[in-house]
Order: C-alpha cells, then sequence, then structure tokens
C-alpha cells in the first residue's frame, strides 16, 4: 500500500483551504478554446462504473483541451464484466501506460484503494455516497463566480443529503470557508446527524426556514424509488420542499439556484426555478470544464 500519487485528488474532506483556493485560482486561468497543451502526450483513462453525463464529458473535454489522450472504460463492454477486480483493472490500465485514472465507481472508498495501490495519480469522479471532489470544486467556482467571496454567504442545501456525495464534498469545502449551511428536507433524506457532517451546519424541515434569506440555493436530485411507503410520499415531497417561484420569494433577491444535474423538472425544483433568472444551473455544467482541467493539470500537467 502507498500514499495516493502526488495530484490524486480522492475528497474534499482532507484537503485544506489553500489547496482548495490554488485550485480554484488554477481553473480561472484555464479557457477550453484557448488551452495550452500542458498535457500534451499524457493518457489519461476515464473508468466510469457508473452512468454520467457531465462529469464523463467535461472530464474528457478538459483533458483533450489540455492536449491529452483519452479513453473510456465502462462496466459494460470491458473486462469489469467478466467480474475483473477493480485493482486487477486498475493495474491493467497502468500496465497499458496510463497517466492518470478518473474514476466514479458505486462503492465509497474505490479511488482511495486504487490510489493506495497505483503509482499514478487518481482522481474521483463520484464514489458512492460518500464524495465527489470535482462537483463541489466546480460548485465553489461557479458561487465565487456570482458572490465574489464566500464571507458572510448562506446556503441552503434542499433535497436527499444523506444519499448524495455531492452534498457532502460540498458541506465539507464551504463550511472550511466559514460558509452557513442550513441543510434541508425530511428527516429520511436529512436525518438530525447530518448537522454533524462539517462544522457551521443546520438542519430545518421547513423549507420557508432554509430559503429566508439565502444567497444560495443548492437543490439535490431526489429519486422517485426513495419516496413513498413509510417515507415521504412524492406529493408530499413536492407540497412540503419543492422550490418554485413563491418561495425563491424568501431568498435574497440576487439569490442564485444551483443543481448538479440531472435535474428533475416538477419534483425538486419547477421548470420556471430551473430556467428562471437567478437559476447558474446551465453555468455550472459550463464550469465544470475549466475546474476540471484545472485538477487534471494538477494531477499530471506543468501546473503540479
Ligand atoms: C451527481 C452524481 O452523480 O453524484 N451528478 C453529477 O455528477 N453532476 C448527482 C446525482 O446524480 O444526483
Amino acid at each position: 500500500m502507498n500514499k495516493p500519487a502526488r495530484g490524486s485528488l480522492l475528497g474534499i474532506e482532507h484537503l485544506d483551504a489553500k489547496e482548495i483556493l490554488a485550485l480554484l485560482k488554477l481553473a480561472r486561468r484555464m479557457n477550453p478554446r484557448k488551452a495550452r497543451p500542458l498535457l500534451r502526450g499524457k493518457r489519461v483513462v476515464l473508468l466510469f462504473y457508473e452512468p454520467s453525463t457531465r462529469t464523463r464529458s467535461s472530464f474528457e473535454f478538459a483533458a483533450k483541451s489540455l492536449g491529452a489522450m483519452t479513453t473510456l472504460v465502462q462496466s459494460s463492454g470491458s473486462s469489469i464484466e467478466k467480474g475483473e477486480s477493480i485493482l486487477d483493472t486498475g493495474y491493467t490500465l497502468q500496465g497499458i501506460g496510463a497517466d492518470c485514472i478518473v474514476i466514479r465507481h458505486p462503492s465509497a472508498g474505490a479511488p482511495q484503494l486504487m490510489a493506495q495501490h497505483l503509482d499514478i495519480p487518481v482522481i474521483n469522479a463520484g464514489d458512492g455516497m460518500h464524495e465527489h471532489p470535482s462537483q463541489a470544486l466546480l460548485d465553489a467556482f461557479t458561487i465565487l463566480k456570482h458572490k465574489k467571496s464566500f464571507k458572510g454567504l448562506q446556503v441552503a442545501i434542499v433535497g436527499d443529503i444523506v444519499h448524495s456525495r455531492v452534498a457532502r464534498s460540498a458541506c465539507h469545502l464551504l463550511s472550511r470557508f466559514g460558509v452557513k449551511i442550513t441543510l434541508c428536507g425530511p428527516p429520511e433524506f436529512v436525518p438530525d446527524v447530518a448537522a454533524t457532517l462539517a462544522p457551521g451546519l443546520r438542519v430545518t424541515r421547513h423549507i420557508e426556514d432554509a430559503l429566508r434569506g439565502t444567497d444560495v440555493v443548492m437543490l439535490l436530485r431526489v429519486q422517485k424509488e426513495r419516496l413513498g411507503g413509510e417515507k415521504v410520499s412524492l406529493q408530499e415531497y413536492v407540497a412540503r420542499y419543492q422550490v418554485n417561484p413563491a418561495r425563491m420569494k424568501l431568498a435574497r433577491r440576487d439569490a442564485i439556484v444551483m443543481h448538479p444535474g440531472p435535474i428533475m423538472r416538477g419534483l425538486e425544483l419547477t421548470a420556471e426555478v430551473a430556467d428562471g433568472a437567478q437559476s447558474v444551473i446551465r453555468d455550472e455544467v459550463h464550469n465544470g470544464v475549466p475546474m476540471r482541467m484545472a485538477i487534471l493539470a494538477r494531477a499530471v500537467g506543468k501546473a503540479r
């Protein structure tokens, strides 16, 4: 077992404020349309054991914009389907010359395990319910673009927090900068213990309470399969937690609405909010490319 290779990005929890700010600063200098070939000749593997649209394609565009070669390996159609273990897959990819592996996996800790056994940097593109560090960084990048600073900022995170790696990484990152975070949702999605995730978190069951005076509304995907039965029903969730224009009036007038996607219109939020003037959801996706360029440049490029 090794220490993860320099440049690996496994989570936000163990990243300090200086490293986060350095990555955000590097991302501001990245322009996908006018990129410098910082990764020329490098081979980046995108190893996806789970579906992805945004994360996968933006890592691919980011790598290619910097001059790298990329190859996509997905469970279906690869030896993973034949039962090859994650470590054996890692050794194979390293053996054929990969300089970096970007991995998404349904099990928490899978990227960490790979990083402990390989000599090349490993980037976590989402592991189970654990972390999604590149998403938290691109969200922080988006917040700073619209709000200039984290100082005095209030963020409401609404939805299925307990199952969300996006929420976990966002809480680690934002709390590092003293942002006041309110988590909101029914107890099955936001247990009281969620408040212990990071310093300065607060839990509320009332959407009005969460949205009042907030600068940022961060929504999370709610899976229909997780509603109903003993749990809150779809109708109840929509009635109590859906973000609609009337509820948005409680937030600051210049509040922004965020969502990592994929969005479920009519569930977490209404179409008016998703497409409204306060929504920065499409900007988040756009910012994913420069942010991931910075992450890759730190991992294998000259910006190390
Ligand atoms: C998220 C994920 O996969 O964790 N999507 C993303 O990467 N933008 C969120 C989700 O699927 O709910």
